[in-house]
């Protein structure tokens, strides 16, 4: 059975309330049911993680290594600036796909650039909830080759 981790970097505990017009209504709760389900449906299993502490998502990334095929991840802000999570997912070794809700690239200059997205497979942005969906086939896609 294929097993992915799904990684929420800072803030996204707090989707449904944060900014609504930009990251919609939905909690970080129906964005992972969401996720789990559809792996559930292509014999996925799924194990999450959220923090707001950089050295805490590292950490779920290391150990990701002895069980995960592959991470889906959402950086949040750390997309922008945290070179130690890029190196963390290249360490992993890890196939990774990089998700956004929002579409990163019509929004402030500074979300333009990625620093994690060039230790990642590739980057599904601006579909809301569906970014995430994606993302796992988009995962599935490559695992399988
Ligand atoms: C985000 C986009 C980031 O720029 C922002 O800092 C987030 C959420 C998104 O899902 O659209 O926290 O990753």
């Amino acid at each position: 059975m294929v097993a992915l981790l799904l990684a929420n970097g800072p803030n996204l505990n707090l989707l449904g309330t944060r900014e609504p017009d930009v990251y919609g209504a939905a909690t970080l709760d129906d964005v992972v049911g969401a996720v789990r389900a559809h792996a559930a449906d292509r014999d996925v299993e799924v194990r999450d993680v959220q923090s707001n502490h950089e050295g805490d998502l590292l950490e779920a990334i290391h150990e990701a290594r002895s069980w995960a095929d592959g991470l889906v991840i959402n950086p949040g802000g750390w997309t922008h600036t945290s070179v130690a999570l890029r190196d963390a997912i290249a360490a992993s070794g890890l196939p990774a796909v990089e998700v956004h809700l929002s579409n990163v690239h019509a929004r402030e200059p500074f979300r333009h650039t990625s620093v994690t997205a060039g230790a990642c497979v590739g980057v599904v942005a601006g579909f809301g909830v569906a970014s995430y969906l994606l993302g796992v086939d988009a995962l599935l896609g490559h695992l399988e080759g």
